[in-house]
């Protein structure tokens, strides 16, 4: 059916628009709004420069739908338009959709909402389906369980930022319903211990998500793309788990949406990065540790989930080969293919892949890795730590994004623990401006 399918086929997707090929760049914070959370010509230039790299589909990091609880201090922010108007900060939105989508490519914002995942530093009033603390490092307060007139807020909320960006110019939007953020977190029998409608029954959890998807529907209208980023699997004990998310799946299907993006893991278990969490609450599934799988690490999760899905598939983490990405196309298991890391140091990556110049897409996380140099070996009574690696890592690329942004030459010299302190000047800094601009 699919046995012609290569890196520069172009994907038609249900509601009539064409990607011009299969690789996407996936979501990745950029943390480069400004202090009334507005995007700025940082926004710009970065995704000027990834339009140029040849992904057929670009997908924004995080744009929030309430201001008081980012996932990060410098999120994109989108408060409800005047209903005789549009937003404040709606020329930056346009001038962000037409660099970001320059060549000829799709611009799609990811809209989300941080839930208990904010950090301190952001709110000590974060929200989430129930009381249920996220325990990182003293980082994230309780979150306060939300009201049904809140969540009925946050539909409506979803959907007028999706109604925006189309207007601004974006050519798609993508629920984050993945990560262990606010609608991920619904999800979950962990963080999600309501009795209400919205919580118990998996169809109960997942109403939250299936009715933010339904809403955002209808207000952008059948011809625009509309996709939702998935776990396939929470990896946590008694969470969600890789059989809900096929139910889940074949729920979307009746959403008629456009294109399903295979994640997984939360901050506990920051599997979407290829790395382990907590081992006390890990929840580890029976998976073959094909090579396949140890690069592209939910591929064989993506399995399962093409069989009931119904829309096309994107599936992102760890792909790195060209070979790998090819037969996954070629043999029908994926639509797209996402790519995040790499595009950080290399944003060239999508086209230098579909010229056929490289066969390995780039990417420098092992050596980002602490526990790896022993220090903080899993032996280590410093173990407790290991979010360092992810954080470190993760800082180490939020400082090259911010190069790329800045028209700059990444820094590959840059050491994690470099990053890590310039990441958290950055962030403290960034959040007391916001505070002090409140
Ligand atoms: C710096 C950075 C920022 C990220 N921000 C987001 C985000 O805003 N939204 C999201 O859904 N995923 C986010 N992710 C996860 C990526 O979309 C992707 O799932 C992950 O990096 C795995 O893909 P890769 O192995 O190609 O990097 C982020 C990842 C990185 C490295």
């Amino acid at each position: 059916m699919t046995d012609s399918v290569t890196l520069d086929s172009p994907l038609t997707l249900p509601c009539g628009a064409v990607i011009p090929n299969r690789l996407a760049k996936a979501a990745m914070t950029e943390g480069l709004a400004d202090s009334e959370l507005h995007a700025t010509e940082r926004h710009q230039r970065l995704y000027g420069r990834w339009s140029d790299g040849g992904a057929g589909l670009l997908i924004t990091g995080n744009v929030m739908i309430d201001r008081t609880v980012l996932e990060r201090p410098g999120n994109v922010a989108i408060d409800p338009a005047p209903s005789d108007g549009e937003p404040v900060g709606m020329a930056a939105l346009r001038a962000w959709a037409r660099e970001g989508t320059r060549n000829g490519n799709h611009l799609w914002m990811q809209i989300s909402h941080a839930g208990r995942q904010s950090p301190r530093y952001v709110t000590t009033k974060p929200v989430g389906p129930s009381e249920v603390q996220l325990e990182l490092m003293g980082n994230y307060a309780r979150p306060r369980a939300l009201s049904d007139a809140e969540i009925r807020d946050f539909i409506e909320r979803f959907a007028n930022v999706a109604r925006i960006a189309r207007d601004a110019g974006f050519t798609g939007v993508q629920v984050h319903g993945a990560h262990g953020y606010l609608l991920s977190s619904f999800l979950s029998p962990v963080t999600n211990q309501r009795t209400d409608q919205w919580g118990g029954s998996l169809a109960n959890r997942a109403r939250f998500l299936l009715e933010t998807v339904r809403a955002v529907r209808e207000r952008v209208g059948s011809d625009f793309p509309v996709a939702v980023k998935l776990n396939s699997d929470d990896f946590r004990k008694g969470g969600f788990s890789h059989e809900e998310c096929l139910k889940v799946v074949k729920w979307l299907n009746d959403e008629g949406i456009d294109l399903l993006e295979i994640s997984g893991g939360t901050y506990e278990q920051p599997r979407l990065l290829g790395h382990s969490g907590d081992e006390g609450t890990a929840h580890e599934p029976e998976q073959r540790a094909s090579t396949r799988a140890r690069e592209a690490y939910f591929l064989e999760y993506a399995q399962a989930i093409r069989e009931v899905c119904q829309c096309p598939l994107m599936v992102t983490g760890g792909f790195r080969s060209r070979s790998l990405m090819e037969e996954t196309l070629a043999n029908g298991e994926l639509d797209m293919i996402g790519l995040g890391r790499p595009l950080c140091t290399d944003p060239d990556t999508p086209k230098e892949l579909i010229e056929g110049r490289i066969d390995q897409a780039v990417s420098h996380e092992q050596r980002l890795r602490l526990a790896d140099r022993g220090w903080l070996s899993p032996a280590s009574p410093l173990m407790p730590l290991k979010m360092i690696n992810v954080l470190g890592g993760q800082a180490w690329h939020y400082q090259q994004i911010f190069h790329l942004a800045d028209g700059e030459p990444v820094d590959l010299n840059l050491s994690v623990l470099g990053a890590f302190g310039r990441y958290f000047g950055y962030e403290l800094s960034t959040a007391f401006r916001l505070k002090r601009t409140k």
